[in-house]
């Protein structure tokens, strides 16, 4: 069965409140009661003095009443006398600058003294609740990101990392280039983090960015697999994760899940719903983002409960429906695991306008009715956590370009996400179930692979794609692919997209980063679009014509291309065009390939599926904030807004 979680914060409530929160959230059905991610001041008040009553009363409560606990490490939060006593803990900004206390967050990951009372406090842990049968579950510290602290510890630890992969100054210094702008090394000393946030990015070399990102990436997976070492140590079964989320210092998510048992993301999606705006199917598409950590079901550590408020003013209050109509999607894209953000908003603290489910007055409230739904609904499908999503088309994920095209903007109004949500989107809306997956994924079983933006290349990707559609596959590769080597420079004597060339059987004769203009293309089929962000000119080696080009210098010239590569198609395309470009380009490669599809899903309604030994089970879902009815195999479907609908095996509704 889906499990259902719910965040406590058994500190922050008087100890008469324990026993009739935990008898309310078991009525309601919850499972599983996530507790302690800030609550290292009270497991340690001083140095070496640790109590944990409180911790097992609480848990001993919530075990009562027939739940059990995922418990987390409190390091994200460090208690004042460790930074007071050890200010070496303190995280520094992009300012050079301790940052202030009393806040969160601001431990350094890397600093081994931290490391040192990080690793004694989840020991402790280890040593009392490991193996013990109230806990389902451990989440390692809170929203981790990648590493980019720039204090003295991260200095020695950046330049530790730079040596050994480089060896020397002279090899670093070659593989950055850095005779341009006198930016050369001669002794490891003289390596910086990344400092100075108002020159940041673009003044930087983006050999040094690219490393500074992956020694982030890096320093946060290590810190992860030390606390999940010390966890197994204790209990070899425990199952073990962290929260992620898309933050500003995205990590490798990759790497960070590499050690875990489960993935799992703090599920906060768009409140406000303009119809055909930016927000339409980006949370299905974070979702199947995370479904793609370990290329399996995952959880959700937070899932919308209220309205936010603590990073901004105050959030708008989720719409009837929402609450549930979320949660849902969540499990549609693949969660076995939903844990909502908090039972109750807290009365004091910088968070204390973040909403949780009930208010501070305490009462019953429509969004835990919505919950309570959400929770019936799941008990009516006991086996639906034995199924899981299949797909036949995969989209390559990379953190490398994550990180490069991010901090090197190709233009305005061209965005690594952008690339990869016009093709999700596009599957969104013709009912195509889609995995996103790591560059180094098998492409067995797919018959269609996405290579949005290939950037920072890998020419053995280049070579396993091109027996993949010589296989009969087809492969969709997009502009700004195959542009820099693995170090973020740019190739050379190579005609774009260089390692992709043969594949898709057409060069890049020429670009024009158009920023926000617009330029319009024709299919040679029939149809017209508006491109906006990057146009490639592109010259056919042996590749057919799909659309070319009608306004300015290039007007005629060929803008998306379609190459028959072995018994399979390579397509080429080498603008960013409005959503019906992708919607019209993948109908076509979908039907050619017969793969389903549904064409009469207004926009903003996704349909996905979970199939597996529990059955098979189709996720109507409206994400939008009107009404929507359409026909599906032969019947008429309407959704109210934010509804989900669900089909079982045999076309009942369930
Ligand atoms: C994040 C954090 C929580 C809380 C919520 C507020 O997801 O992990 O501790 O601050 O945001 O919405
Ligand atoms: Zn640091």
């Amino acid at each position: 069965m889906i499990q259902v979680g719910m965040a406590y914060y058994p500190e922050h409530w008087d100890r008469s409140l324990w026993e009739k929160d935990a008898s309310r959230m078991a009525k309601l059905g919850v499972h599983a009661v996530r507790l302690a991610e800030f609550a290292w001041s009270r497991m340690e008040p001083e140095e070496g003095r640790f109590d944990f009553g409180w911790l097992d009363d609480a848990i001993d409560v919530i075990a009562r009443h027939g739940m059990r606990v995922i418990l987390s490490t409190p390091t994200n939060s460090g208690p004042m006398w460790l930074y007071t006593d050890h200010p070496e803990t303190v995280q520094w900004g992009r300012d050079g600058r301790p940052t202030d206390l009393g806040i969160r967050g601001h431990r350094c990951i890397q600093s081994p003294v931290f490391r040192r009372y990080a690793g004694r406090i989840v020991e402790e842990m280890a040593q009392r609740y490991a193996g013990r049968p109230e806990i389902l579950a451990w989440q390692i510290d809170n929203e981790l990101e990648s590493n980019h602290c720039t204090c003295p510890s991260c200095r020695e630890a950046f330049r530790r990392w730079l040596r050994e992969k480089y060896g020397t100054v002279e090899a670093l210094n070659k593989a950055w280039g850095s005779e341009v702008w006198s930016g050369e090394i001669s002794s490891w000393e003289q390596i910086q983090p990344l400092l100075a946030p108002d020159c940041m990015p673009d003044w930087h070399n983006p050999a040094f960015m690219l490393d500074y990102e992956r020694f982030g990436a890096w320093s946060l997976a290590d810190f992860i697999q030390r606390q999940r070492d010390i966890i197994k140590d204790h209990d070899p079964d425990a199952i073990v994760t962290t929260n992620s989320w898309f933050c500003a210092n995205m990590p490798d998510f990759y790497q960070e899940f590499a050690s875990l048992d489960v993935a799992a993301y703090d599920n906060y999606p768009p409140m406000d719903l303009p119809e055909d705006g930016e927000t339409l199917y980006s949370n299905a598409f974070g979702l199947d983002l995370v479904r793609s950590f370990k290329r399996k079901n995952f959880w959700i550590l937070e899932q919308l409960g209220g309205a936010g408020g603590c990073w901004s003013p105050m959030g708008p209050a989720p719409w009837p429906g929402m609450i549930e109509g979320y949660a849902l999607q969540a499990v549609a894209h693949g969660a076995d695991l939903v844990s909502f953000f908090r039972w109750r908003s807290s009365c004091s603290g910088a968070e204390m306008l973040g909403h949780g489910v009930l208010d501070h007055d305490d009462r019953d409230n429509r969004r835990l009715a919505e919950i309570g739904r959400f929770c019936r609904r799941l008990e009516a499908m006991p086996e639906l956590d034995r199924t899981g999503l299949h797909s036949d088309v995969a989209m390559l994920y990379g953190p490398d370009q994550e990180f490069v095209l991010k901090n090197q903007r190709q233009s305005r109004n061209f965005a690594y996400w952008t690339q990869l949500r016009l093709f999700h989107d596009a599957c969104m809306g013709l009912g195509v179930n889609l995995d996103v997956a790591p560059e180094s994924a098998a492409l067995e079983g797919y018959k269609v692979v996405l290579v949005p933006t290939h950037y920072v290349t890998d020419p053995a990707l280049a070579a396993r794609l091109e027996a993949f559609a010589a296989g009969g596959g087809t492969v969709v590769v997009t502009n700004r692919s195959g542009v820099k080597d693995k170090h973020n420079n740019c190739i050379f004597g190579e005609a774009l997209p260089t390692v992709f060339r043969r594949l898709c059987g057409c060069r890049v004769e020429e670009y024009d980063a158009i920023g926000d203009d617009r330029r319009h293309i024709a299919a040679v089929n029939g149809g017209s679009f508006a491109v906006t962000g990057w146009c490639d000119l592109l010259e056919p080696e042996g590749a057919q014509v799909w659309a070319r080009y009608t306004e300015k210098f290039y007007a005629g010239t060929a803008a998306i291309t379609k190459n028959a590569f072995g018994a399979g198609w390579a397509y080429y395309v080498g603008a960013v065009g409005e959503r019906a470009l992708y919607r019209s380009l993948l109908l076509e490669i979908f039907r050619a390939q017969d793969i389903p599809v549904l064409t009469a899903l207004p926009q903003g309604v996704e349909v996905t599926t979970r199939s597996g030994e529990g059955g098979t089970y189709r996720f109507f879902f409206n994400d939008t904030l009107h009404g929507k009815t359409f026909p599906v195999d032969g019947q008429m479907v309407s959704l109210r807004p934010m509804e989900m609908k669900i089909q079982g095996e045999g076309g009942e509704w369930l």
